[in-house]
């Protein structure tokens, strides 16, 4: 195991814990597919949300929002899910058009790609998560007979355990090259499950492979503590994301990737926001201040 056991390791599937959040994208992305000017669709978010007695009660649509962007939770929070998912979609796709073939989903949740994109021919999707996460998402996901656009290779496992053994027990090949994401994930890690993550995604990515991942840069995650995006999230649906973070100061992976050869380039959501023309913007007291999206691509030889 990397790392010592925290808080997350408490409830195993998505009804508490760390897992609870897989439900709050999903929320976001159901509310996200109904806008009139949407900037990503999963039509599977919803279905997700309405079937965990946890989250069946939450809005999957603008109109169950009667403050609507005014609303720090399922506005300007959810929005902002909405415009990562169609960040990360374009980057997934641009790297398996660019020659990747093996997608890996780490800290998959309820992350539909496998579903909803069109992945060229011959594409492979790795989803990893802890078992009770993958079991909730496979029994939705059957229930309405959804069929993947890719080969789909789900691994239950915790991240803090040897994944790298069972991801090539499943078939990963670290010879051809590879598309990662870790998308809504690293700060629920202890620093050195971020660190080992980072290491072995090095590792198992030949030339050509890419890499996105977000992280939070504030030093002290407790200075935003009473933003509305934190209260709200805490008080009304009862996810304290700053129990679930780690708690521990984080490893620079951005750099290390660099000091690796990696090309790295780390953006603010808000980047996304100016060139989309719609997303969330700065705000006093803000939660999402600290927030980077980092895309990294490993040259070829
Ligand atoms: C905020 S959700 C994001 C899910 C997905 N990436 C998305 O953006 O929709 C965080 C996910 O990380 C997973 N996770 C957190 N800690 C983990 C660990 N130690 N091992 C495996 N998965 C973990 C949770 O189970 C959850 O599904």
């Amino acid at each position: 195991m990397v790392g010592t056991a925290h808080q997350n390791a408490g409830v195993e599937g998505v009804e508490g814990g760390v897992g609870l959040t897989a439900l709050l994208v999903a929320a976001a992305r159901a509310i996200e597919t109904h806008r009139r000017d949407s900037l990503a669709r999963d039509v599977y978010a919803e279905h997700f949300v309405l079937a965990a007695p946890a989250s069946a009660g939450w809005p999957v649509r603008m109109q169950q929002v009667p403050d609507g962007d005014a609303d720090p939770l399922w506005g300007r929070f959810a929005r902002y899910f909405g415009l990562r998912t169609r960040v990360l979609d374009d980057f997934l796709l641009r790297s398996v058009h660019a020659g990747a073939r093996q997608v890996v989903l780490l800290g998959a949740g309820l992350d539909a790609r496998a579903f909803r994109l069109d992945w060229p021919a011959g594409c492979v999707v790795f989803e990893i998560d802890r078992e009770g996460v993958l079991a909730f998402k496979h029994k939705v996901l059957d229930g309405l007979s959804a069929t993947p656009k890719a080969a789909r290779v789900p691994i239950p496992i915790d991240l803090r355990a040897d994944w790298v053994q069972a991801l090539t027990d499943a078939g990963f090949d670290p010879a051809a090259p590879s598309v990662w994401l870790a998308e809504g994930l690293l700060f629920y890690l202890p620093n050195a499950a971020e660190t080992y993550l980072i290491d072995m995604v090095d590792q198992l990515s030949t030339g050509g492979s890419a890499l996105a991942f977000e992280v939070k840069l504030e030093k002290d995650l407790l200075e935003y503590r009473d933003s509305p995006i934190y209260t709200s999230t805490k008080n009304r649906i009862g996810i304290d994301l700053l129990t679930l973070f780690d708690g521990e100061p984080r490893p620079d992976s951005a750099g290390d990737l660099a000091g690796k050869g990696w090309s790295t380039s780390v953006h603010t959501p808000f980047d996304f926001t100016r060139r989309h023309g719609r997303g969330p913007l700065p705000e006093q007291n803000d939660a999402l201040a600290g927030n980077r999206w980092v895309f990294a691509n490993k040259p070829r030889p």
